[in-house]
């Protein structure tokens, strides 16, 4: 198994995957997830192959993007045994993969320690300053307005108010943004978004400042 070569051929594979999606999944937030998901590894001294190679896939299955969940998850496992990548390695990539997105909250915990470092990089990858532009991009690709005083943020969501529900981009950081700070698992992370985090809450103040005309 020649890790950089997979690694090299991932690259690739995304791009033809991911390439032009607008919706905040584009290569570089696949390139992101899996550069802050290897530096994660090294603090945390896991796996780093694992980590960046699950970060550059982690979205190729993602149900907006397939037909169904089960044929983006097909996809992903040809693709890996088409690169010879070991049995083992497989199977933990793709149970990563299939815990880790967010989906309104409430699914299972992420079993292993490169499940829980790829995690914390996607999430830290839709907070601050990048986190609030994947937000309005997303946004504006799904019809919703930047903001309305009128429409207030939902309490509680659920997988199918989360996707089908109506909101706003500014609540979404309150229905998911705000909320991730303290759902990190490692340490690293958790130090990574405090900061973003706070970033946020300066955006959001100076956001109604203006609004306010204040
Ligand atoms: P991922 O699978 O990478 O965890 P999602 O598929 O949930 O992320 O969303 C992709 C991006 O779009 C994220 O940055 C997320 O915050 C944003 N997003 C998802 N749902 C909404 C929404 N209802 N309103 C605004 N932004 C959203
Ligand atoms: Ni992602």
């Amino acid at each position: 198994m020649n890790k950089e070569r997979i690694l090299e051929e991932a690259v690739t594979f995304v791009k033809s995957e991911l390439g032009a999606d607008s919706s905040g999944h584009d290569f570089w937030h696949a390139y992101r997830v899996s550069e802050l998901a290897g530096r994660i590894a090294r603090a945390e001294s896991a796996d780093e192959f694992v980590c960046r190679l699950t970060g550059l896939i982690h979205d190729v299955a993602d149900e907006k993007l397939n037909d169904s969940e089960e044929s983006g998850l097909m996809k992903v496992r040809s693709w890996l045994e088409r690169q010879q990548v070991e049995f083992g390695i497989i199977e933990t990539m793709m149970e990563i993969i299939q815990t880790m997105s967010f989906k309104g909250g409430g699914q299972p915990p992420v079993r292993t320690m490169e499940g829980k470092i790829v995690q914390d990089a996607d999430r830290l990858d839709a907070i601050g300053a990048i986190g609030i532009a994947r937000t309005f991009a997303y946004s504006g690709k799904a019809g919703q307005l930047i903001y309305d005083p009128n429409l207030k943020p939902r309490e509680e969501i659920n997988k199918e108010s989360y996707r089908k529900g109506k909101s706003t981009a500014v609540n979404h950081f309150y229905e998911k943004l705000l909320k991730l700070k303290d759902m990190m698992n490692t340490p690293s992370a958790q130090a990574l978004a405090e900061e973003r985090h706070q970033f946020m809450l300066t955006y959001l103040e100076r956001f109604y400042q203006e609004w306010e005309l204040k």
